[in-house]
């Protein structure tokens, strides 16, 4: 649907109408220029550079959308907000232990992520939460203060056990949460053939439920932890072998991107009830260890719901201080040092993903009624003069009529009375109607519902270089809303109202579904394509969860990734780079053969030329389109 232009539009108003002051300050913001820019420096030394000149430059170099941009001063921010928040509360409150934060590996693997955590969050001996086998190995091979936690959580075979523990031998803490009792007697087995002490957590199910999405994360409904009485069993057992001063940690996790700070005050007081009676009980403990659920403000609202939260990020450090002191200090337990695992709040700011749109459909943008042949069915002749016809007082009329006749003729074609050619012009003639009245509407005051209805119905299909279900899984498997807007043309109001699909061709393979102060809407305000001219859409806040949940539907690979970084004269750096995956690569994950398949071709190639269909230098031209096509990127290439 295309909107009448306002006389004054300015880079503001777009900032405005896609709310990037709320999700995207101190990170990004709208230049005067019109396009969207990101702080590379810090908040002393800003240094803000526009994303659609990376883009730019990233095509010169050979490096195409859509690109997963990655910025590490971003990530490096995020753990010092986290890190200095809880130092800034503990001291100011009087807080007699330190906080140590971890970041769970499952939120963002990717070993640029996991390199910078290790490198940005060294200061903070901020440590990593490893939930499998591999993700040990990888915190392992990375992390190697002596200061920073090494979280175990997940089931834990004897391999993952023996590993933990040759971590703690080498010097390391690691720490092996329990998650059910029965992997109590193997961890002791394996540290007493080893001779090496283990370090023990407990993870508890809380009663207290989580809220938003994740709401079954936390509570009784949980599937993960040990409730009151197999948290009495893991004591009893390790009182039974004396191993009672190795149960150092109690860990909960109510679950993810918790909107309502209420929720996380109720969950970290009750978790404080088990861990000082865990000290009651003879436990060495030391550590309370909060999860995740540390919210992401993805549409800005600034409110308790599921794409929001109610809370700032200092405020949650404080509400944790606060509950954990009031009950420690009543019951006269020290206090202990602080852990949370927050993941989504740690890495989501950092990625932003770039793609290109291809093509537009949608309502025609010419006004014009096809002629009609001297033969066209009555329905027809009826359709085309509706147009003609249209007045301010009698919209609804005459869209009542245009439905009747346009479902007459679909009715007549079902029965072989009416040519798809006559069916074509009185859909492209319902079309003109449509837009003629929303024109119509847009100078009147009040617009009837019905009417505003069949607008609101009809965004553009905007075609976009990517797939859903590869770089925002979320988005298709539990409608998790990400802000999305244009990098550039920002100075100029967009005046259609448009929706994006993918290009995997699956009819979920779209997003029609955005941020909006109210909640969400169906469509989004997007500026017409210009000839030979590229419009870049960014979809912000993707650094978590997103890269590694992703799967190849349709066989569409990873993106390219790209970490952009200033040097010391604030020139931009690209620095680490990754290529995105080729049709070879990805064709292989499914257990194709290459060489076989290149085989096979190259057989059908040349069959073609004994049955004389091709030359032998056709062929030749044809078997490298075929090896090309193999090296080439999965999504649309412009060249
Ligand atoms: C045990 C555990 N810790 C931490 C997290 C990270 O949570 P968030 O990304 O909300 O910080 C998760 C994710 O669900 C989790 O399961």
């Amino acid at each position: 649907m295309t909107k009448s232009p306002s006389s004054s539009w300015t880079v503001s108003d777009s900032a405005e109408l896609y709310g990037l002051p709320r999700w995207g300050a101190p990170y990004y913001r709208v230049a005067d220029a019109g396009e969207v820019e990101v702080n590379l420096g810090d908040e002393e030394n800003e240094s803000w550079h526009s994303m659609a000149a990376m883009i730019g430059e990233l095509e010169e170099r050979g490096i195409e959308a859509p690109v997963m941009l990655r910025f590490g001063n971003i990530l490096e921010h995020r753990l010092r907000l986290l890190n200095e928040s809880f130092r800034k509360v503990m001291k100011a409150a009087g807080y007699q232990a330190p906080f140590k934060g971890v970041f769970p590996i499952k939120v963002n693997q990717q070993h640029q992520v996991i390199d910078q955590i290790c490198e940005f969050g060294k200061q903070f001996h901020h440590g990593l939460e490893a939930g499998s086998k591999p993700e040990l190995i990888a915190a392992l091979s990375y992390m190697h203060d002596p200061e920073a936690l090494i979280i175990c959580n997940g089931y834990k075979d004897k391999e993952f056990i023996d590993l933990a523990l040759y971590a703690v031998q080498m010097g390391l803490q690691v720490m092996l949460v329990v998650e059910t009792v029965g992997e109590v007697p193997l961890i002791l087995e394996r540290s007493a053939a080893l001779g090496v002490t283990p370090r023990l957590g407990v993870r508890m199910k809380l009663s207290t439920p989580g809220s938003g999405k994740w709401v079954e994360s936390g509570g009784d409904a949980s599937v993960f932890g040990l409730n009151a009485e197999q948290v009495i069993q893991v004591v009893d057992l390790l009182k039974e072998q004396e191993k009672l001063d190795c149960l150092e940690l109690l860990h909960y996790h109510l679950g993810s991107q918790i909107p309502n700070i209420r929720t996380i005050r109720t969950g970290v007081s009750e978790a404080c009830r088990v861990y000082v009676n865990l000290v009651r009980e003879g436990a060495k403990m030391g550590f309370l260890d909060m999860g995740g659920g540390l919210a992401v403000d993805y549409d800005g609202s600034q409110s308790n719901t599921t794409s929001s939260r109610n809370y700032a990020v200092e405020e949650y450090c404080a509400d944790v201080v606060e509950s954990v002191m009031e009950i420690c200090d009543k019951s006269d337990v020290a206090h202990p040092t602080l852990v949370t695992e927050s993941g989504r709040a740690t890495v989501a700011h950092y990625g932003v993903l770039v793609f290109n749109i291809l093509d537009v459909s949608g309502a025609p943008t010419k006004l014009e009624v096809p002629e009609l042949p001297e033969n066209a069915p009555n329905e027809l002749k009826y359709l085309v003069e509706i147009p003609h016809q249209i007045k301010a007082n009698n919209l609804q009329e005459c869209l009542n009529d245009a439905v009747y006749y346009r479902d007459e003729i679909r009715n007549r074609f079902a029965l072989g009375l009416v040519t798809l050619r006559e069916r074509a012009l009185a859909e492209r003639c319902f079309a003109v109607i449509v837009k003629k009245i929303e024109k119509a509407t847009q100078d009147m005051e009040r617009v009837p519902d019905s009417l505003e209805e069949l607008s609101a119905a009809r965004p553009d299909i905007y075609y976009g270089n990517f797939s859903l279900f590869q770089s925002l899984p979320d988005n298709w498997a539990i409608d998790q809303l990400f802000p999305i807007m244009p990098i550039h043309r920002l100075s100029e109001e967009p005046l259609q109202d448009g929706i994006f699909a993918d290009i995997t061709c699956d009819c979920d393979g779209k997003i029609d579904h955005f941020i909006d102060d109210s909640g969400s809407k169906n469509s989004l305000p997007l500026h017409d394509l210009k000839d030979e001219e590229s419009y870049h859409i960014g979809v912000f806040l993707v650094g978590a969860y997103q890269e590694t949940l992703g799967d190849l539907h349709n066989l569409f690979g990873d993106t390219n990734v790209v970490s952009v970084e200033v040097d010391e004269e604030g020139q931009r750096v690209y620095g680490h780079e990754v290529q995105g995956d080729t049709v070879a690569d990805v064709l292989s994950y499914v257990e194709y053969d290459i060489k076989e398949m290149t085989g096979n071709f190259r057989k059908l190639a040349e069959r073609a030329v004994r049955q004389s269909r091709i030359t032998a230098p056709q062929r030749k031209i044809i078997m490298s389109a075929f090896t090309e096509g193999m090296q080439g990127y999965t999504y649309f290439e412009n060249q």
